[in-house]
């Protein structure tokens, strides 16, 4: 979906999200956080791209075009492209795919290589490929069922890139257990990077503590577990995107 908001536009930033109310009524009464997929700063709009699991992403699904809609933002950290990377690894699990774009396009703007890792259950869930080579990046996919590309996890095929030792920073959003999986396999490298995390949503604020994840406590600061080490942070505010050495993820 592309929605024509050029104040919001002007100030966007990849890795970042709207909040959207998705209906008219009070179902569904929550916003619901959508990342911003693309930013056209020349034309003032911000497309997105969404997976139909609920009411609100349906409703998003029946809209039509010239139909006004609510978004709030840009909420959020983005991504951050730290000085002195050459060639970075972008992975990306399902949906996860939608906030890595912008990225992507930054990272060719600054002429940083890349290779862009796409991970779903099967061959229909993989979601850009084409846009991606169009682009002139490197892609390759896993597929849980081997539908499409190498069959099995797309850790796998980050675990390939890495001891390959190409890749000097890395980028990923996805699922879960696919984030846990590659925080631990490149902390094992040595390879540091960047993850942007889901969670369920209330304000998208920071005001109601719907969306708290857990992150390592900072060196001086207090835990707030003292017996585990580590303190809540907002994914609203504090993320989505985070240092992936900082982010806990549970089971
Ligand atoms: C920062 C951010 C960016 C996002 N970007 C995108 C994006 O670009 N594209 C996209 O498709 N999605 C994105 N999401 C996910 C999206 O916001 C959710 O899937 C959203 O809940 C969909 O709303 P819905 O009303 O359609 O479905 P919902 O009614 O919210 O239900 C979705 C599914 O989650 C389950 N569920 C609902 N609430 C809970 C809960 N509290 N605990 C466990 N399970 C629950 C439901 O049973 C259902 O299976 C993003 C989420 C975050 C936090
Ligand atoms: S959604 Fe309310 S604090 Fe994050």
């Amino acid at each position: 979906m592309r929605v024509y908001v050029p104040q919001l536009t002007k100030l966007a930033k990849p890795g970042q999200f709207v909040h959207v109310r998705c209906s008219s009524g009070l179902d569904p009464l929550l916003r619901r956080p959508i990342s911003l997929h693309g930013i056209d700063y020349g034309k003032g709009t911000i497309s997105l791209l969404y997976q139909v699991v609920g009411t609100g992403t349906r409703l998003l699904a029946e809209m039509a075009p010239g139909d006004e809609i609510d978004v709030m933002g840009p909420l959020g950290k983005g991504f951050t492209v730290p000085d002195g990377i050459k060639k970075a690894l972008v992975v990306g699990g399902g949906i996860g795919v939608a906030p890595l774009f912008p990225l992507i396009h930054s990272l060719k703007h600054y002429g940083i290589q890349q290779t862009v890792l796409l991970g779903a259950r099967s061959a229909d869930f993989i979601i850009g490929r084409e846009q991606l080579e169009l682009l002139g990046v490197k892609v390759k996919i896993a597929t849980d069922d081997g539908s499409l590309g190498y069959k099995g996890f797309v850790t796998r095929l980050a675990e390939d890139e890495i001891s390959g030792g190409t890749p000097d920073y890395f980028f990923a959003c996805g699922p879960n257990p696919m984030l846990k999986g590659l925080i631990s396999l490149t902390k094992g490298f040595g390879l540091s990077g960047q993850v942007s995390l889901e969670e369920y949503m209330g304000c998208g604020v920071g005001a109601c503590l719907a969306c708290v994840c857990k992150s390592k406590a900072a060196a001086g600061r207090e835990p707030d577990d003292s017996a585990e080490g580590f303190e809540y942070k907002k994914v609203c505010v504090d993320g989505p995107v985070f240092e992936a050495s900082e982010v806990i993820l549970d089971d």
